[in-house]
C-alpha cells in the first residue's frame, strides 16, 4: 500500500527517527513510524499541515518507553497538574510529558502538534483537527492488526474520516468503560465529539448503534 512506501519528508525526520529508535522498544518505534505515515495520508485528506501531522505522528509516543516513576517525575518538572486518573495510572502521562518535551527540549513551536500529542490517548472536548487525526491514527494505523482497527481504516476509505473517527471514539470509550481506571475526560470527549459530528451532519442524529455501524 502507498503509505508503507511513503518517505517522511519533513526537515527533521532523520533527527526524530534516531531519537525514537534510541528511546523506544522496537514495536513502539515501528508503531510511531507507521502512525506518522498514516498521518501524512490524513493530512492530505483533512487539509492540515503535512509537517505538523508527520511530526505529531512520529513523536506522540516518545515517552512511552519510560517507567511510571520517571513519568511522574518529569510531569512534576514540567509543572503538569495531575488529575486523579493520572495519579492512579501514571502511564496516562506519556502524552502530556511528550508534548512538553517536544515544546521545551525539541523546540517544536506548533500549538497544533502540542495539543495533538498532549491529548492523543484520551481526547478532550474542543480538540482541534490535528488532535482528532492523531487520536484516530494512533488507533487505526496499518500496523494495528485487530479487526476494529482494520474496520476503522476501511470506514475512512469508504465513508470518510468523520464516521470512522466516531467508530474509533466509540470503540475506545467502550474499552475504557470496561476497565477500572476511567479518565473522566475520555467520556467528556466522547459526548462532545458525538454532539459535534451530529450537528455538522457527519453522522445521523441518533448516532450509530454499535451493531449497525456502517
Ligand atoms: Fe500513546
Ligand atoms: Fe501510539
Amino acid at each position: 500500500m502507498e503509505h508503507t512506501k511513503h518517505k517522511l519528508k519533513i526537515p527533521r525526520a532523520g533527527e526524530f527517527t534516531s531519537l525514537l529508535e534510541a528511546s523506544l522498544p522496537e514495536k513502539t518505534f515501528l508503531h510511531t513510524m507507521s502512525t506518522a505515515r498514516y498521518m501524512a495520508e490524513l493530512s492530505a485528506r483533512l487539509s492540515i499541515s503535512y509537517e505538523d501531522a508527520v511530526g505529531a505522528g512520529l513523536l506522540h509516543d516518545l515517552k512511552k518507553g519510560i517507567g511510571k516513576d520517571e513519568l511522574l517525575h518529569e510531569a512534576e518538572a514540567y509543572g503538569i497538574e495531575l488529575t486523579p486518573a493520572q495519579r492512579e495510572n501514571p502511564k496516562l502521562l506519556h502524552g502530556p510529558v511528550a508534548a512538553e518535551h517536544c515544546r521545551s527540549t525539541l523546540g517544536i513551536a506548533s500549538e497544533a502538534v502540542y495539543e495533538a500529542i498532549y491529548w492523543h490517548t484520551t481526547g478532550r472536548p474542543g480538540l482541534g483537527l490535528m488532535g482528532l487525526a492523531l487520536y484516530f491514527a494512533d488507533y487505526a494505523e496499518p500496523l494495528r492488526k485487530r479487526p476494529e482497527a482494520e474496520h476503522a481504516r476501511e470506514m475512512c476509505e469508504s465513508h470518510g474520516f468523520y464516521p470512522a473517527l466516531y467508530f474509533v471514539a466509540t470503540q475506545k470509550t467502550q474499552y475504557v468503560r470496561n476497565h477500572t481506571t476511567v479518565d473522566p475526560i475520555s467520556e467528556a470527549f466522547y459526548a462532545w465529539i458525538e454532539r459535534e459530528l451530529v450537528s455538522q451532519g457527519h453522522i445521523p442524529a441518533t448516532g450509530y448503534p454499535a451493531s449497525r455501524m456502517p
